[in-house]
């Protein structure tokens, strides 16, 4: 592959965004820790390199460096931040504390025409505590800010360039615009990271990697799932079949929906599992949620084993991974040090029951699987669908879950869905005003109501509406008054058993998105 950026992380909490930003541009890029070793980072055949933010000082003791062969390379370099120090600092500029530390949004004015700045002012978005005191030989200040004299050098004959901002946050409005120079104008990259290309790519990659060879996919009803399993059908044809395990703790509507996805391309290949019986078995009087979560986790493994068997165990399985998680398990210092929850997935298969891995969406954040699904035809409700925790309702039917209290919280789930999808509030085209995840929770507390001139005792249902950009953080969403009304009206009379409706109004943290 040419036409691509190399990123290498010195550990910024940014510097996903980095690569997202640049993804967004239409050019594919990598996110390298550093020091990975030099042939990973060249196999993609760069053709610039961005260095990201990262730790206070270049001085600092074990400081990270920059290593010789990217400017050995003669390739555009823009470094950010810590990345731009670690150029002038190589190139025998000098850095040094900033006095105080600057924080925030600042304005910066371009001095000179250059090739990564518009002329101008443009607001944004500052964070360090180093900056540029004297410049390396044979570079220019291209900008400046109040508090920062050098906001931004290059030496234009040699594409290397260093920002003191971040133009990968929001809060950097001109950002995008900045990356877009950077890859197309001075690293001339072609922007060919499109739904095609990126279906092209894959397919030939897994064709490489098992043609010829039976593949097994576990769909789950997510878009993770379905968009891999459709790819590899794309590649494989009849090479592929697919399971979906009906644990019982689905949605409303949903194995319908992976039954019309997926069946008239994969016929009997694709395998349905009814397994609601015996998930409920195991589940029955369980109330503690990590109880809960190990027991479906278990569970799942042992049904999807035996229709693993059955298709006669197959050498590949395909899963569902994507970027943000790959970048994530590869950064330990970022990655959750407390199990707040035990997540449960197919990664987790015990290795009797070991196979290799097809992972399809390895490099690809999830609205590039979003598109790549659209690209592949399947239905938007799938593509869109909001995230659905492994253990499913389980977690959102708290105390004891039973049929009737999973059909109790299934149908005043649908009722809120449907609701907000009315509204436009949820789903493909709410935009920024959408919520990113909504559901209903079934309490186990029952009160006391009046219907018809009779006493009820019943339980409650409590909606979560939640906005976020990454589920790690989350606020409530404030949904118009008229919508929770007529949510909760509907919910009371439509749904037997359910007499009380609540709107949660918790951000994370303190409170989880689930309540399990
Ligand atoms: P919490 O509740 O931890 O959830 O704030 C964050 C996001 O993760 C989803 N979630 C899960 N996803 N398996 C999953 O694949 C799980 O066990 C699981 N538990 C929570 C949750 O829906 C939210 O989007």
């Amino acid at each position: 592959m040419t036409n691509t950026i190399a990123i290498l992380d010195y550990g910024s909490q940014y510097s996903q965004l980095i690569a997202r930003r640049v993804r967004d541009q239409r050019v594919y890029c990598e996110l390298f820790p550093w020091d990975a070793p030099q042939e990973k980072v060249e196999a993609i055949h760069p053709a610039g390199y961005i260095l990201s933010g990262g730790p206070p000082s270049v001085y600092a003791e074990n400081a990270p460096t920059l290593p010789d062969y990217v400017l050995q390379s003669g390739l555009p370099v823009l470094g950010i931040c810590y990345g731009m120090h670690l150029l002038a600092h190589t190139l025998g500029g000098m850095v040094a504390p900033a006095g105080e530390r600057e924080y925030g949004p600042a304005e910066i004015e371009t001095l000179t025409d250059n090739l990564i700045l518009p002329p101008g002012r443009q607001p944004v978005w500052m964070s360090h505590g180093d900056r540029i005191e004297t410049l390396p030989d044979g570079f220019t200040t291209l900008a400046r800010s109040s508090n920062c004299p050098v906001a931004a050098f290059g030496n234009e004959s040699k594409r290397i360039y260093g920002v003191q901002f971040h133009p990968e946050v929001r809060h950097t409005p001109g950002g995008a615009e900045l990356l877009r120079r950077f890859a197309l104008e001075v690293c001339q990259v072609n922007p060919e990271w499109i739904p095609d290309s990126i279906i092209q790519h894959s397919v030939a990659r897994i064709r490489a990697q098992a043609g010829g060879e039976h593949v097994l996919s576990a769909i789950s009803g997510g878009v993770d799932s379905s968009v891999a399993t459709a790819l590899v059908q794309r590649a494989l044809g009849d090479q592929l079949s697919a399971v979906f395990v009906d644990t019982g703790m689905m949605r409303k509507g949903e194995r319908r929906q992976v039954e019309e996805a997926f069946r008239e391309s994969l016929g009997d290949r694709l395998a349905v599992v009814d397994a609601a019986e015996i998930f409920l078995g195991k589940l029955a009087g369980v109330t503690e949620p990590e109880v809960k979560r190990r027991i479906i986790g278990e569970t799942f493994i042992r049904v999807f084993e035996a229709q693993a068997l059955k298709a006669g165990k197959p050498r590949f399985l395909v899963q569902g991974t994507i970027y943000p998680d790959v970048i994530e398990s590869s950064a330990p210092d970022r990655a959750k040090a407390q199990t707040i929850k035990t997540h449960h997935n197919v990664g987790g298969l015990p290795s009797d029951l070991s196979f290799e891995l097809i992972e399809p969406l390895r490099y690809l954040f999830k609205d590039e699987v979003r598109a790549v699904g659209e690209a592949l035809g399947l239905p938007p409700a799938l593509v869109w669908r909001q995230p659905f925790p492994g253990p499913g309702l389980a977690v959102r039917c708290l105390g004891e879950i039973t049929a009737a209290r999973l059909e109790t919280l299934r149908q005043a789930d649908d009722i809120f869905t449907t609701e907000l999808t009315e509204a436009g509030l949820l789903g493909k085209n709410s935009g920024e005003a959408g919520v990113a995840q909504a559901f209903a929770v079934l309490l186990p507390v029952r009160s006391v109501g009046v219907m018809g001139d009779q006493r009820t005792y019943r339980e409650a249902i409590a909606l979560r509406a939640v906005t976020s950009s990454d589920f790690m953080t989350a606020d409530w969403a404030r949904l118009p008054m008229d919508l929770l009304a007529r949510t909760a009206n509907r919910i009371v009379n439509e749904v037997p058993g359910v007499n009380r409706v609540t709107y949660d109004i918790t951000s994370k943290p303190p409170a989880t998105i689930e309540w399990e």
